[in-house]
């Protein structure tokens, strides 16, 4: 694992101003794309989080598993013969070799390929070559693959590294609320389709994860051509005079999400009319009426698992749902892990399928939007890293939305919004998403370096 800095103390200085600044809407342009930050971020953010690792529709078949990582550990994530799920760390109780060479597939059993130990997909030691005349008096059951802790929430298969820590429901507090809205909005709950889309930039993934907690305000300067290009006034969009007002959610201090509501009580994100008698029975009316009158919505789990959920128009198809991971491959780097999901009730009505295929796509390497963003995610990353802000110690701006900025924002106590503590403007324009997600980051940073404790 990475080690952190002879000099922590500049990492612990640099939270404390971000953690400072944030009263007033600042913080320092150096934690982005900083190698001393970052390597802090795994100690202290990744290896202590819950980290998302996929879904369980990824997983149905006992032996099915996938390469997906907490931080920058690679672990297994694994059904075993008897239908529970895992995550290995890819390495070999031997030597350390990884022993799994492929992304996804199905086996019971994982072989390394150095000197042939084999494990059983529940972790536990299967046997090795010459193992009579080589291992007489092994203890085989202390052999076990290093496993993170697991926890699911409506499929979502989230890993942890360290032991103590909050449960995943108290991690991620009245957030589940809006999560079982998205996740667990029909009887059967959302299904993966297809493999997930993968790429890799030089962005920090904290500007990716940020834009996600409800920066509606780039949508307009960013995509502006590829909107334009599209005509997605043609679309129902269109027919939705007042889809326009948005609502900015943040809840238990760290997850954020952005509403865009409809006045309509049917919009129902734009699904075949029989997703009305489909609603999960579990859904309050108030979770129920959120769905129905959201047209857009998006957010951050924190710290680096996001999603749209995008309604029906006739310029981009949809419904869609685009869930995702920013991978960080090292500082200043991170690979997009793009999930495509619907609806279980859907998932074999071809129509629909084609038309939110090409909703989700849009937000796919070859999308328009997605390039858009990557431009701009870029040269934040590289300028940020520039040593004319370490020297100057430059603060960047978030202060849109705060006190005497504007006299549109309020808060607002419509039981529509549930529990969170909801913010609305007539316009896009709040950055209190991403004040509260640099919270939460400061709060995790300014922890213990070592979540096992010193070693
Ligand atoms: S490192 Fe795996 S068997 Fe030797
Ligand atoms: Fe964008």
């Amino acid at each position: 694992m990475a080690t952190e800095s002879s000099d922590p103390s500049r990492t612990d200085r640099l939270v404390e101003r971000t953690e400072s600044g944030l009263d007033s809407g600042r913080f320092p342009m150096e934690i982005i794309n900083d190698e001393e930050v970052y390597q802090a971020e795994l100690r202290r953010v990744f290896a202590r989080a819950w980290v998302y690792l996929g879904h369980t529709s990824e997983f149905e078949e006992p032996g099915d598993y996938a390469r997906r990582y907490i931080g920058e550990d690679p672990f297994i994530v694994t059904r075993d013969e008897n239908g529970e799920m895992h995550a290995f760390l890819d390495s070999c109780m031997h030597r350390g070799a990884q022993f799994c060479t492929a992304e996804t597939g199905n086996t019971s059993h994982f072989r390394c390929p150095y000197h042939g130990w084999t494990y059983k997909n529940d972790g536990t030691l299967q046997g090795m070559p010459h193992m009579n005349e080589a291992y007489q008096d092994l203890d085989e059951e202390e052999i076990q693959l290093q496993e993170a802790n697991l926890a699911t929430y409506h499929g979502l298969i989230f890993g942890r590294i360290a032991d103590e820590g909050p449960s995943l429901t108290e991690y991620l507090g009245d957030f589940t609320w809006y999560l079982d809205v998205l996740f667990n909005a029909t009887e059967g709950g959302l299904t993966v389709v297809g493999e997930p889309h993968r790429w890799e930039a030089d962005y920090d993934w904290k500007t990716a994860a940020d834009n996600f907690s409800g920066d509606s305000y780039h949508v307009l300067t960013t995509h502006q051509a590829s909107l334009e290009t599209k005509e997605l006034e043609l679309g129902p969009w269109e027919e939705l005079d007042d889809y326009l007002e948005a609502a900015y959610l943040s809840c238990t201090d760290s997850h954020c999400a952005a509403y865009y509501l409809s006045e309509d009580p049917d919009t129902y994100m734009g699904y075949p009319e029989e997703i009305e008698e489909r609603m999960h029975e579990d859904l309050t009316q108030e979770q129920r009426d959120l769905f129905a009158r959201s047209v857009f919505h998006f957010g951050t789990i924190f710290p680096n698992t996001s999603y749209i959920h995008g309604i029906q128009s006739g310029g981009w198809g949809g419904p869609w749902v685009c869930l995702r991971k920013w991978q960080p491959r090292g500082c200043g780097k991170t690979e997009t892990i793009s999930w495509w999901l619907v609806p279980e009730e859907f998932a074999d009505d071809e129509e629909f399928l084609d038309d939110s295929h090409s909703g989700w796509n849009s937000l796919s390497p070859a999308g328009a939007f997605e390039s858009d963003d990557l431009t701009v995610w870029e040269g934040i990353s590289e300028s940020s890293g520039a040593l004319t802000h370490e020297l100057r110690g430059t603060e960047g701006n978030m202060q849109q939305g705060m006190g005497d900025m504007t006299d549109l924002t309020e808060t607002v106590d419509d039981p529509v919004y549930g529990p969170a503590e909801t913010t609305w403007q007539g316009g896009y324009f709040d950055e209190r998403n991403s004040r509260m997600f640099y919270q939460a980051w400061c709060e995790m940073m300014s922890g213990a370096a070592n979540p096992e404790g010193e070693r």
